[in-house]
């Protein structure tokens, strides 16, 4: 029986998933399964984007014949022959004879060898640039050699802006009855793997991504449409952004990756007493021993981490089977820009760590730290000063960031006494948030600008509430709140809802008219949090309190905190460009002061100093004369 999936009017899914498969391509741990897409356009003419592996031909088979009703199928575009896609292509031929096969020229030459039907005389060579022209759909060709085969090209449907991007911005994993990524939890479920599915199949190709990536911002792309994973019609930027950062092997977050091999757990034992110390530091750590977790996992941790331990005994006199085996991968996949340390261990003639330095010195722009630990068979208390100095030559170059971001010779000019240009303020990337507090059976919730992490480890936060704020008193007096984090899908009503007038006065919540069924969205300490246009939460018990004037500054530790969705956190900025209604002054109106915040009109010919925005509690400096 068919299971499609109708993307647009004229797009439909006719892939398939399979969940048998333990390993994919032979060498990659499917436990979560995984799809292989395939996609109708059903225009004056229909196209085929590519097929599926052999496991699945007979869903994919009725997917087809359901979605193409009585309509012939007149073009098959080929952009990738990996096996894993092209296995239908001859039973197409057989079923469609009429069918032509749309591809570039290395594609043909793939074709041939792979198959043994007649394949010239229905084939259409097309090269970058070229259009296909269906009726409504045109139909343009982009050439992505190397991602992930010299043969892959993409195809960029300009009517409905949507790009059919082959491997990538795939994923691992079935997709389980949703076809969109933003119909799922994609940060806490699917994120892992969409690095993992990354770093693995196109990892070593960073420049020919890139090549791609800069084609691709050529266009206006609305939909995108891989080969594996899920259709990505929302929070196209942040895919992008990931796909930015692991092409040209930047990492995505300061810590440590510690990847040991032990055979008798000696080894073992110095690694976690390094991550120890490390954590004893504030610095994230991650372990993996590479003879148990597959090395595809630890790869792709190696493309997340900025500091990479490796920690090895000798074997056969050389690095242990496993490490080596692993090392290898991480090197054929070009890993670059990273900080490295290594733990050596030898009951005799040890010689792992100096081979780990000679393989990993074929990668560019590896640092590798100077002092190898060295252990003859078990670590020994006089070494534990050594593991000491290893944790602080990582944290001296985990340091180094933070550094380089404030260089010499840069100052404000209000540094240098030139005065307050207070515009500047809101230059300060601030995001926007719904603070949220209970006291007693009475929940509220304002708009509130200031929330900013003050520590890692321990972790707390730090949020700065106007005192005329109805939520402020009741943290006053309660001691929690929840920060919601606004993202930038937030609509205007949202702000109106909770920024523009008084808990005092009204109750907030009652305003939402979904607030039953969302009676029960309470984080751990019972107080509400949004689950619309947000993206992720945070919940803080106060340890100090600070009086700062017309606000109080909150310090909190935080003691929940939950991802919601991936969209965007809003800035401040973005909300003035993108969400802010602009005023609008009928032409009799009476001339005033507006607020730049949220817009209200003081009709008047003057404006007090100590003025306050009636609606959202911004000061006099907030307005701008409109007379
Ligand atoms: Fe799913 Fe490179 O193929």
């Amino acid at each position: 029986m068919y299971c499609i999936k109708k993307i647009t009017e004229d797009l439909t899914w006719v892939g398939a998933n399979d969940r048998r498969l333990a390993m994919f391509e032979g060498v990659y741990s499917v436990p979560d399964g995984v799809s292989y897409n395939s996609y109708l356009l059903k225009d004056d003419k229909t196209v085929l984007f590519d097929t599926v592996d052999k496991a699945v031909q007979q869903r994919f088979s009725e997917n087809l014949t359901e979605a193409l009703g009585n309509q012939p199928l007149d073009y098959l575009i080929v952009q990738h022959m990996e096996p894993d896609h092209s296995a239908g292509i001859k039973e197409l031929t057989l079923r469609y004879p009429e069918m032509q096969i749309v591809c570039n020229a290395p594609t043909l030459t793939m074709l041939h060898q792979f198959f043994d039907f007649d394949i010239d005389s229905r084939v259409r060579i097309v090269q970058e640039g070229d259009i296909l022209a269906t009726g409504k759909h045109s139909l343009h060709f982009l050439m992505a050699p190397m991602v992930h085969w010299p043969e892959v090209m993409m195809t960029y449907d300009a009517t409905d802006k949507i790009l059919f991007s082959a491997d990538a911005f795939g994923n691992f994993g079935a997709l389980n009855g949703a076809l969109f990524a933003d119909e799922v939890d994609f940060a806490k479920d699917y994120m892992d793997e969409f690095r993992r599915y990354y770093t693995n199949i196109v990892g070593k190709y960073g420049t020919q991504v890139q090549a791609v990536l800069k084609k691709a911002a050529s266009v206006e792309i609305d939909t995108i449409c891989p080969l594996h994973g899920f259709v990505w019609r929302k929070h196209l930027q942040d895919i992008i952004a990931k796909y930015m950062l692991w092409s040209t092997y930047e990492p995505e977050e300061f810590g440590v990756m510690i990847a040991y091999a032990s055979i008798y757990g000696n080894t073992e034992n110095a690694a976690e007493i390094l991550s120890s110390k490390l954590r004893e530091q504030g610095i994230k750590t991650v372990m993996f021993d590479v003879s148990v977790t597959p090395h595809s996992d630890i790869l792709s941790a190696a493309f997340r981490w900025s500091h990479l331990v490796f920690a090895s005994p000798t074997y056969n006199a050389g690095i242990f089977v496993t490490m080596e085996s692993f090392l290898n991968d991480l090197v054929a996949h070009n890993i670059q820009n990273r900080t490295v340390a290594v733990i050596e261990n030898g009951s005799w003639a040890a010689m792992s760590g100096g081979l780990i330095r000679k393989k990993l010195e074929q990668c560019k722009n590896i640092n590798i730290l100077d002092n190898t630990l060295r252990i003859k068979s078990s670590l020994k208390t006089d070494q534990l000063a050594d593991i000491d100095a290893m944790a602080n030559a990582i944290r001296a170059t985990l340091d180094k960031p933070a550094l380089d971001s404030n260089p010499p010779g840069k100052h404000s000019p209000s540094q240098r006494g030139e005065g307050i240009d207070a515009q500047t303020l809101f230059k300060i990337s601030y995001g926007l948030f719904v603070l949220t507090a209970r006291d007693g059976d009475k929940d509220n919730g304002c708009i509130v600008n200031t929330v900013a992490q003050l520590t890692d480890s321990p972790l707390k936060i730090l949020i700065t509430i106007s005192k005329a704020n109805y939520t402020h008193d009741m943290i006053l007096k309660t001691g929690e709140f929840n920060v919601s984090i606004l993202t930038e899908d937030t609509p205007f009503r949202t702000f109106e809802q909770f920024g523009f007038q008084s808990g005092k006065n009204v109750d907030k919540f009652a305003l939402d008219k979904n607030a039953a069924d969302k009676e029960s969205i309470r984080s751990a300490n019972g107080i509400r949090y949004l689950t619309d246009n947000v993206n992720g939460v945070l919940s803080g018990k106060v340890i100090e309190s600070h009086d700062v004037g017309t606000h109080t500054m909150f310090v909190a530790d935080v003691v929940q905190a939950f991802s919601v969705s991936e969209g965007r956190s809003v800035t401040y900025q973005y909300y003035f460009d993108h969400i802010k209604p602009k005023p609008v002054l009928a032409n009799n109106r009476t001339p005033g002061f507006i607020c730049q915040i949220c817009g209200y009109l003081h009709e008047s010919d003057t404006l007090p100093d100590d003025f306050i925005c009636p609606l959202c509690k911004h000061g006099a400096k907030d307005f701008v004369s409109v007379s």
